[in-house]
């Protein structure tokens, strides 16, 4: 039994501004804080914080840092959150993964630049992921979390369906990446916000009929995007045999499918006082629904768990650091 993530670990360095500069400019920021951060390591956090501490689930990250005092930070915090990491990498000579992000006062949103540096690094071959996934064989119940910020992702999928095809993938296509209908038959839960969500309309469908479906989402905004979720279920679910999409709208909601369901779900999302952050808020949610599901919650019950957990972490600085923990959901 367990999870395993593979994926990016950055070191974010945020400015909190009232605005981003204009080409040229220099403007005074309002304030400059370092955050852990990363993809793959906000979601790993964000799985295990989310997950009820009787739960004694083996959560494990793979990835790869620099030789420097980002990387330390990073491990260090994996530990501090009971997410093992005895397969990180630490590479020599190469600087941890940043993402320079400018955070906006007014609305919360950010602008994220990464640095991919040991990132890079992420490449595995059959006999490391053979190691890394020993202990996990198909009598077990593993999921295994992916996104794009590393190289390997795709390979990694590809020896999953070959050497354990039992685990259950779940793929957050951040920043996106086009798939083939092979591919897209390595995935189970796919993960996506309104932007990718249009990305694997278009890749998968194509430019014209993506452009018919945002003439959509422009008139009804939610039921546009319920549009897609039914579209992607007719289209990608069911022939590819994925278990489910979730689309991420922001302060929207959220709309899902599964295969067996005829109609598209919708939670709303959850008004705020003030929006303070928004960075990490997509990987907190995607940490509430594999938490959810891995203890074998329905995906609603999820998504609604999971909505509550990101309404917390957009009122908080940074990405990791802002998710909630489980009690703070559940009382
Ligand atoms: O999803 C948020 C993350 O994206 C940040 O933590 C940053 O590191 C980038 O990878
Ligand atoms: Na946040």
């Amino acid at each position: 039994m367990g999870i395993v993530i593979v994926g990016s670990l950055n070191y974010d360095l945020v400015t909190y501004t009232d605005r981003v500069p204009e080409e040229g400019e220099t403007i005074k920021a309002n304030l400059f804080e370092t955050h852990v951060g990363g993809k793959g390591f906000n979601q790993a956090i964000g799985i295990s914080r989310l997950m009820p501490k009787y739960e004694e689930s083996c959560i494990k990250m793979i990835g790869s840092v620099g030789n420097d005092s980002f990387g330390k930070d990073l491990i260090e915090m994996l530990s501090q959150n009971r997410v093992e990491s005895s397969n990180i990498k630490v590479v020599p000579d190469i600087k941890t993964g940043t993402a320079t992000i400018l955070v906006e006062k007014q609305s919360g949103q950010n602008r994220i630049l990464i640095a991919a540096g040991a990132n890079s690094y992420s490449e595995y071959s059959d006999a490391q992921l053979e190691r890394i996934f020993t202990d996990y064989n198909d009598n077990d119940r593993t999921f295994v979390v992916l996104q794009n910020e590393i190289p390997g992702t795709l390979d990694i999928m590809h020896w999953l369906r070959e050497n354990r095809p039992h685990s259950e993938v779940f793929y957050n296509p951040s920043p996106f990446l086009s798939l083939s209908q092979e591919q897209w038959r390595m995935v189970d839960v796919l993960v996506v916000n309104e932007i990718e969500a249009l990305q694997v309309v278009e890749s998968a469908f194509g430019v014209s009929y993506g452009n018919k479906l945002k003439t959509l989402i422009s008139e009804n905004f939610v039921e546009g995007y319920k549009t897609i979720a039914l579209e992607l279920q007719k289209k990608l679910i069911n022939p590819c045999n994925l278990s489910s999409v979730v689309i991420t709208l922001g302060e929207k909601g959220c709309v899902y499918i599964s295969k067996l369901e005829e109609t598209p779900g919708f939670v709303e999302a959850i008004r705020v006082p003030r929006v303070i952050d928004t960075t990490g808020a997509g990987d907190t949610f995607l940490g509430g629904i594999v938490s959810q599901l891995y203890q074998g919650i329905e995906l609603k019950d999820a998504v609604k768990f999971s909505t509550i957990a990101s309404s917390l972490s957009i009122q908080r600085n940074g990405a990791a650091d802002s998710i909630p923990t489980y009690a703070e959901i559940v009382i």
